[in-house]
């Protein structure tokens, strides 16, 4: 089968190659083998490349922590019957494993996701990472009230827009930071409350304006560096900030003093982790919401251009893009 594959860590440009690699073994108890349809390219998966991910894989390695495709094989097992988990199912496959870049993969059956036929490959391809995250840290983590003000970074992502869109279905009011002016009217469309520009606005002094001096009681960072410092000051007393990416790459100059006055918080998440403390009727719950919350044109994901295995070296250049305008997504079936 064909396989994306990188042999050291580096800069996904010089270490990403197309190969012939094995397929992978039969399916063994508790396991699936799909054959991929798509995978998107996610910051994580980039970083893992780099090897600057927070769990990285033994070389050579495979990328690819999510996507759609076809059930081809079932281990043997009562679970993946009871789930419906057959040849020729499509699922989304989600993989914290890594490996999703290949024609062929082999993954636990609990994280095959069965979906309804309604919903487009492209946004199966990216059912997971984000709309997972962004539900999750909104609704079970921060738990933000109706009418309440949640302050975001990066707004202009794929996950930051699903968090705007989070707040007009749940009805919490969102001020939103981006790095380009014509972010703004693309934002307001989608339903952001508020759009700042994180380098001509004073943030704090906007968001006591915006909110008549209460502050922000939520915060969600996906930035990290020194705009990290205006989101802190823009807190409401006990207020609490997620970080949960570092887009810039840059550390956080931290004074802890400001966290003291007011008792404000700052609480790191990360998905993976949160995944392993449920169980598996919680994950099914899970899976069922973010299904209706796609549908509903809640958590969909933007998709800028899909290329297959032959135009790798075109994909990777245009995810390093600004202004992208959405998702790239993989072809890995060659149809
Ligand atoms: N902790 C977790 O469990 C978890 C789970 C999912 C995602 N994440 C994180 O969530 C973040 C967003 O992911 P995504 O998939 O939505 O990303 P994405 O849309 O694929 O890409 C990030 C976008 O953010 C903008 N951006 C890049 N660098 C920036 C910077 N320094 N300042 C402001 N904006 C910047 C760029 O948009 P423009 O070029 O259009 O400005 C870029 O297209 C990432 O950091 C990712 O690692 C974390």
């Amino acid at each position: 089968m064909k396989a994306i594959v990188f042999e050291n860590f580096g800069e996904p440009r010089e270490v990403l190659q197309v190969r012939d690699a094995p397929m992978p073994a039969d399916p063994v108890a508790g396991e699936v083998r799909v054959r991929m349809k798509m995978a998107p390219i996610n910051p994580s998966d980039l970083m893992t490349v780099r090897g600057a991910y927070g769990r990285l894989p033994t070389l050579p390695a495979t990328p690819g922590f999510e996507g759609v495709g076809i059930i081809d094989a079932v281990g043997p097992g009562w679970l993946a019957k009871l789930r419906g988990l057959k040849p020729g199912r499509r699922v989304a496959v989600i993989n914290g494993r890594g490996g999703n870049w290949a024609e062929y993969v082999v993954i636990p059956a609990r994280t095959a996701v069965p979906i309804a036929d309604d919903l487009p490959d492209e946004q199966v391809a990216a059912f997971f990472v984000n709309p997972a995250t962004a539900l999750v840290m909104t609704q079970r983590v921060l738990h933000v009230t109706r009418g309440g003000w949640l302050l975001q970074t990066g707004a202009g992502s794929a996950l930051g827009r699903m968090v705007i869109k989070l707040g007009k279905h749940f009805g919490f009011r969102t001020i939103n930071i981006v790095r380009r002016k014509d972010l703004v009217d693309e934002l307001k469309q989608l339903g952001a409350d508020e759009v700042l520009i994180a380098t001509e606005e004073k943030i704090p002094a906007r968001v006591a304006e915006i909110t008549r001096g209460a502050m922000a009681p939520y915060a969600l960072d996906c930035v990290g560096g020194p705009g990290v410092v205006e989101v802190i000051e823009s807190l409401a007393p006990q207020g609490r900030l997620l970080v949960y990416g570092t887009l810039s790459g840059e550390p956080v100059p931290l004074d802890t003093r400001s966290l003291m006055g007011g008792q404000r918080a700052i609480e790191g998440f990360w998905l993976s982790e949160w995944v392993k403390a449920q169980g598996v009727l919680r994950m099914l719950g899970l899976f069922h919401q973010i299904t209706s919350l796609v549908r509903a044109g809640v958590l969909t994901t933007p998709v800028a251009a899909t290329y297959g295995f032959d135009q790798l070296p075109q994909a990777i250049e245009h995810v390093e893009r600004q202004a992208r305008g959405g998702k790239i997504l993989l072809k890995l079936d060659g149809v």
